[in-house]
C-alpha cells in the first residue's frame, strides 16, 4: 500500500466488472484495492480509505445468506457508491426496498436526470463526440423500488424509476448501471467527479511516483540483502528485474533458464536487453540438454508440462546455490493474480490455473518472497516498464507460455522440430512487425505438426512437415477469436517458410475461436 496518498476502497461483491472499477479509479491517479466484503473493521481503518465503492454482484440482495455490508464504511466518515448489485445492498441496509424485476436488464440504458446532484449534474451537456451523453450501460436482474430515508433520486430510466440515487449529507450514493463500463458514455467524468469532488482525493497514482514508491519499499525491505529473480523473458519479471535494478543495483541476481524451448534469439535478446543495457547480473543457464532429455518420448501435454516444470525447479535451484547468499526470491506476481487466486470476489479460492507452472518454485527455495509488482494491473506494469527505460518491444511483447515451444510442438518435443518451428515463428513475428500489425494482434505463433503432407518444392515432391500459424485477438485470453490478418501478409509468410525453412513443405492458418479451442494447440 503506498503511503500517504489518497486512497478507495473496492468492496467486491462479485461482479465481472469488479477489476474495471480499479483500473477506472487508477486509470485517473487515485490507489484503490479490491478486498472481499467480509474485511475487518480494523483493516478498513487501516487502510483509511478517502472513499469506499461497494461493486455489483450476482446475487440478488433477497437471497438468503448475502455477503454482508461492513458497517464501518457508514459511519459518516467515508463517502460511499454502491454500484448494481451495491446500491441495491445499500438501499435494503439503509431501510429501503428492493424489488426483483420481471426480466433482466442487460445493455444499454438513457438516463433521465431528476434532481441535482455533484455526481450527474450537467452531463447531458459533455458529448464526448457522441449523440447521447447520458447512455449508461445497465446489467441488472433486481431494481430497488422504495428508497432509504433521506435518500433522493437523482436519475431515472425506463426500466430503473431509481436509477441513480444519493443522500447528499450524509455523502452516500448509488448507481444502478455501471459507470465503469465504457458503454457508459460518461462514466469516466462519473468517476472523475466521486473521486475529486466528492472523496477529496488527488491525482498522484502515475508511472514515475509508482516507480519511486516502489524503489523506497524495496530498499526498505531489502536493506542490504541479496534478491534472486527469474527471468523468463516475458513482460512482468522484465519489469521486476528492472525495478529492482533501479532499487538494489548490484544485490539482484537474474537467473534466465535456457531450457530450448525458447523462441529466436531470446536468448541473445534477453543478454542484450538486461545484461549489456541495463547493466543486470544475469546469469545465464544452459539447460537445453537436460530439458530436451528429460522430454524425450514423452507426448501428452500435460505430462510435458509437468517435466518442463519439475525440471525447471531443479535447474533454477541448482543456479540458486550457485550464487552465493540470497535472502529474497523476487516474482512478477501481478494484481490480476492476486485477485484471481484469492478468489475475492467469492469468497472461495478458486483454483489457480495450471498455467502457473513454476508457482512451486517458492516452497523449493527457503526464502523470503519479493513480489514487487503484486498490486498492478497490466497496463500499469507496461507503464512502468517504460517509465524505467526498458524497450517497446521488450514491454509490449506478446505472452510465451512457460513451456514455450514444448508445447507449440505437437506430440514428442525432439530437437529437429524445435529448429523448424524456431524459424518458421521468426519469419511470422518479423513479417507481422513489418506490416505493422503486431501490436494489433494479442498473441500470434507458429505451431509445429508432426505430419507429413505432400508438395512441390522447386521442381521436385516433397513429402515434409505442416506449420500451422495462430493469431488471436482477445481482451482477457479467457475467450479469444482469430485475427482476421490481411491476406497478402499471410501469402508472404507461408511462402517465405516454405522456401527458407527446410523440412516444411505446407502452411496453415488457425481459424478456431477459444472458447471451443484454446489459444494454444495443446
Ligand atoms: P490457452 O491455450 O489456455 O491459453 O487458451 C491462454 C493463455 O495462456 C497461455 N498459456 C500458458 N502460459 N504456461 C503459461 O505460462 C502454460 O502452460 C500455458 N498454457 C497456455 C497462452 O499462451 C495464452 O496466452
Amino acid at each position: 500500500m503506498p503511503p500517504d496518498q489518497d486512497r478507495i476502497l473496492i468492496l467486491d461483491y462479485g461482479s465481472q466488472y469488479t477489476q474495471l472499477i480499479a483500473r477506472s479509479i487508477r486509470e485517473l491517479g487515485v490507489y484503490c484495492e479490491i478486498v472481499a466484503p467480509e474485511i475487518d473493521t480494523d483493516d478498513i481503518k487501516t487502510f483509511a480509505p478517502n472513499g469506499v465503492v461497494l461493486s455489483g454482484g450476482p446475487a440478488s440482495v433477497n437471497d438468503e445468506d448475502t455477503p454482508p455490508i461492513p458497517v464501518e464504511i457508514l459511519d459518516g466518515r467515508y463517502p460511499v457508491l454502491g454500484i448494481c448489485y451495491g446500491m441495491q445492498a445499500l438501499a435494503l441496509h439503509l431501510g429501503g426496498d428492493v424489488e426483483t424485476a420481471e426480466e433482466r436488464e442487460y445493455g444499454p440504458a438513457r438516463l433521465t436526470l431528476s434532481s441535482q446532484s455533484v455526481l450527474l449534474d450537467g452531463l447531458e451537456e459533455i458529448t464526448n463526440g457522441v449523440d447521447d451523453p447520458l447512455q449508461v450501460w445497465m446489467s441488472h436482474g433486481d431494481r430497488v423500488s422504495e428508497l432509504p430515508p433521506g435518500f433522493v433520486t437523482i436519475a431515472t430510466s425506463p426500466n430503473a424509476p431509481h436509477a441513480a440515487i444519493a443522500h447528499p449529507e450524509r455523502r452516500i450514493f448509488g448507481l444502478q448501471f455501471h459507470p465503469e463500463v465504457t458503454h457508459s458514455v460518461n462514466g469516466r467524468e462519473i468517476w472523475r467527479r466521486f473521486l475529486f469532488e466528492i472523496c477529496l482525493c488527488q491525482s498522484h497514482w502515475n508511472a514515475s511516483n509508482i516507480v519511486d514508491q516502489m524503489v523506497e519499499n524495496v530498499r526498505g525491505k531489502v536493506g542490504n540483502d541479496r534478491v534472486l529473480l527469474g527471468l523468463s523473458g516475458g513482460v512482468d519479471s522484465a519489469v521486476v528485474a528492472a525495478l529492482l535494478h533501479r532499487a538494489i543495483g548490484e544485490q539482484l541476481i537474474c537467473v534466465f533458464v535456457d531450457n530450448g524451448l525458447l523462441r529466436k534469439d531470446e536468448q541473445k535478446d534477453v543478454r542484450a536487453m538486461f545484461a549489456d543495457h541495463l547493466g543486470v547480473n544475469v546469469l545465464v543457464i544452459n539447460a537445453q540438454d537436460q530439458f530436451l532429455r528429460a522430454l524425450r518420448g514423452v507426448s501428452d501435454p500435460e505430462e510435458k508440462r509437468r517435466i518442463i516444470g519439475r525440471v525447471f525447479i531443479d535447474v533454477f535451484q541448482e543456479a540458486a546455490g550457485n550464487v552465493g547468499r540470497v535472502d529474497w526470491l523476487a516474482q512478477g506476481t501481478i494484481y490480476p493474480d492476486v485477485i484471481e487466486s484469492a478468489g475475492i470476489a467469492t469468497g472461495k479460492a478458486k483454483v489457480i490455473k495450471s498455467h502457473h507452472n513454476v508457482g512451486g518454485l517458492p516452497e523449493h527455495l527457503d526464502l523470503n518472497l519479493l513480489e514487487p509488482i503484486r498490486n498492478l494491473f497490466k497496463d500499469e506494469v507496461r507503464q512502468i516498464g517504460l517509465e524505467l527505460g526498458l524497450a517497446r518491444s521488450v514491454v509490449f511483447r506478446h505472452p510465451f507460455p512457460g513451456p514455450g515451444l514444448g508445447v507449440r510442438v505437437l506430440g514428442e518435443v525432439r530437437r529437429e522440430y524445435l529448429e523448424i518451428l524456431r524459424e518458421a515463428d521468426a519469419i511470422f513475428l518479423q513479417e507481422l512487425r513489418k506490416a505493422q500489425l503486431y501490436d494489433s494482434v494479442s498473441q500470434a505463433f507458429a505451431v509445429f505438426l508432426p505430419v507429413k503432407s505432400v508438395g512441390v518444392v522447386g521442381d521436385n515432391r516433397a513429402y515434409e512437415y505442416v506449420i500451422a500459424l495462430r493469431a488471436v485477438e482477445t481482451v482477457d485470453f479467457m475467450t479469444a477469436d482469430w485475427k482476421r490478418l490481411p491476406a497478402e501478409l499471410l501469402t508472404t509468410v507461408a511462402s517465405r517458410i516454405i522456401n527458407e525453412v527446410r523440412g516444411v513443405s505446407r502452411v496453415t492458418y488457425d481459424i478456431s475461436a477459444k472458447p471451443p479451442a484454446t489459444i494454444e494447440w495443446e
